[in-house]
This record gives structure tokens, C-alpha cells and sequence, in this order.
């Protein structure tokens, strides 16, 4: 094993049953892919399931672990809760919740219908309190649990075009903190990750097209984009011993992004 990831030892999630909402694609598959790779098995959520099932199929084939597809929508607690019911079904028992499933658009909030502001509230926001919330008995019972939310760092400032996602994620971070306090008790620990723009993912090439790809590396303190195995080896982390007693917090993977503050105008020094 090359890359990021390398530095875990192979089977540091061996015994460990993950659930990712989101993982059929782009980062939350990334996530599933690791927690597959060392050791874990896990069942990936999203709303399409020839998107899972090819996904799944993959990322078993790579693993050697069992990673399973169901389809639910965040947005309907039923759903989610039997997908819930399914992944303990098939492999007995729950311990880590990733809830990475999102949506969204570039929209100037002039012009945003309040449905379409409801919507992404809805699959963020809501999606990950209801997906957090089926998830919580078996988390319960699991003695070593983790939810992990998948934010941003959108709500840190205004950023243009994106009313509905920022509030969706300030929303999303509120509620790691929120069950942090509550659930610690119950050995379950709560903590986000934010990531910043991450290369070869669906937001990046929906959210920055061409140019604006461009501009924004240059904008970015490490001068890259991130990579999907980065984030991974953040919830790797934020899953092992080795985060044992971190809990509530959003680590923020984004290459300095987020507290560069150039004086207008002027580039980075090259
Ligand atoms: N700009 C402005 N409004 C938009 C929009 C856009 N690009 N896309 C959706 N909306 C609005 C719709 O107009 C609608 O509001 P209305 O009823 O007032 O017209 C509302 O959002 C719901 O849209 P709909 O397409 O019915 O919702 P959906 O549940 O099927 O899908 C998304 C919503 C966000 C998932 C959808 O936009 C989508 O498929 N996005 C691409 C995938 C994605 O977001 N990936 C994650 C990238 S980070």
C-alpha cells in the first residue's frame, strides 16, 4: 500500500462494521474504500443502486472485505433506518456511522427558490440528524462508536452562491457538537471532518469548472487541490485508537485554505 494511507497498519478496523451514507461516489466512497482496506465492513448508502452495486462490487474485489449497497434517501427516516436494519442484519452489529450524503448547486440567493434552499437543508441537515438518529441504538450497543459528519468550510465566511450549502453545513457541524455532548455517555463519539476543494470530485467539477479550478489552486496555501485518499486517511484517524478521546471536533482538511487571507489583489509569493 502506497499513498496517505500506508502509515496504518493493515487491519486497525478489523472487527469493525461501518455504515457510509454518500459512498457510492467521491469522497464518501474514499472513505468506504479505506475502511474496507483495513479491515472493516461496510455497507454504503446513496439513492442509486446500480451506482452501489458497481461500487460495492469494486471496492470488495479491492478489499477483500464485504461491502454491501443499499439504496435509501437520506430524507425519509424509514428508509434509513431499514438500511440500518439491513447492514445489521447481514453483518450483526454497528460502530461506525459516516454520513457524507449531500447535495448541491452554484445558486445566487436571489434567485434560489425557498424549495430548492429546503432541499439541500433537507439531504445535508436533516439527513444526517435522521441517519444519526436510526443509527443511535446500535451505536449504543457497540461500545466503540463514531459518527462522523462530512461538512465544510463554506459557513466559515460568506461564500457567493452557496446560501443554502453553508447554512446546510454550519447546520451539520452544530449537530456533531450537539450529539458529541449527548451521546458521549453511550461511548459514542461525534466529530466532523471539513474538507476543502478536493480534486476529482463530483462538487469540484460541478461547483468550479475550468478556469475557476485554476484560480482556486493558486488561492490554496499548499498550492494543490486535495486528494480523496486525504480525507480518507482523516477518517481513518478520526475511526482508530488513536482519536480515543477526540470527540466534537471538525477537523479541517483543506491545504490552509480556509485561514488564508491574501490582501487583495496580491498573489501568494511564488
Ligand atoms: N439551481 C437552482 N435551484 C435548483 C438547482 C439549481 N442548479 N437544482 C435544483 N434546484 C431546486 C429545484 O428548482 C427545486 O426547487 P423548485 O421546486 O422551487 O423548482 C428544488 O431545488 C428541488 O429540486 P429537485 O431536482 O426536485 O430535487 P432532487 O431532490 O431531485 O435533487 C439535488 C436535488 C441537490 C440532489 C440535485 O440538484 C442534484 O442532483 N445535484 C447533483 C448531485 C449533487 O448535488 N452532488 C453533490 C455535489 S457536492
Amino acid at each position: 500500500m502506497s499513498g496517505p494511507l500506508s502509515v496504518f497498519r493493515d487491519n486497525v478496523l478489523s472487527g469493525h462494521v461501518a455504515l457510509v451514507t454518500g459512498g457510492g461516489t467521491g469522497i464518501c466512497r474514499g472513505i468506504a474504500a479505506a475502511y474496507a482496506r483495513l479491515g472493516a465492513d461496510v455497507c454504503i448508502v446513496s439513492r442509486k443502486q446500480d451506482v452501489l452495486d458497481a461500487a460495492a462490487r469494486e471496492l470488495s474485489e479491492q478489499s477483500g472485505r464485504t461491502v454491501i449497497g443499499v439504496a435509501a434517501d437520506v430524507r425519509n427516516p424509514d428508509a434509513i433506518a431499514a438500511a440500518i436494519r439491513t447492514t445489521i442484519d447481514r453483518f450483526g452489529k454497528l460502530d461506525t456511522v459516516v454520513n457524507g450524503a449531500a447535495g448541491n448547486f452554484l445558486a445566487p440567493a436571489a434567485a434560489l427558490s425557498p424549495n430548492g434552499f429546503k432541499t439541500v437543508i433537507d439531504i445535508d441537515l436533516l439527513g444526517t440528524f435522521n441517519t444519526s438518529r436510526a443509527a443511535f441504538e446500535a451505536l449504543s450497543a457497540s461500545g466503540d462508536a463514531l459518527i462522523l459528519n462530512i461538512s465544510a468550510t463554506l459557513h466559515y465566511h460568506g461564500t457567493p452562491l452557496q446560501v443554502h450549502a453553508s447554512a446546510a453545513k454550519a447546520g451539520v457541524d452544530a449537530v456533531t457538537k450537539n450529539l458529541a455532548v449527548e451521546w458521549g455517555r453511550f461511548r459514542i463519539r461525534v466529530c466532523g471532518i471539513a474538507p476543502g476543494p478536493i480534486a476529482e470530485t463530483e462538487g469540484m467539477k460541478r461547483l468550479a469548472p475550468g478556469e475557476v479550478t485554476e484560480k482556486m489552486a493558486a488561492a490554496i496555501p499548499a498550492a494543490r487541490f486535495g486528494t480523496i485518499e486525504e480525507i480518507a486517511a482523516a477518517a481513518v484517524y478520526l475511526r482508530s485508537p488513536a482519536a480515543g478521546y477526540v470527540t466534537g471536533h471538525v477537523l479541517v482538511v483543506d491545504g490552509g485554505h480556509c485561514v488564508a487571507t491574501p490582501p487583495l489583489g496580491m498573489a501568494f509569493p511564488t
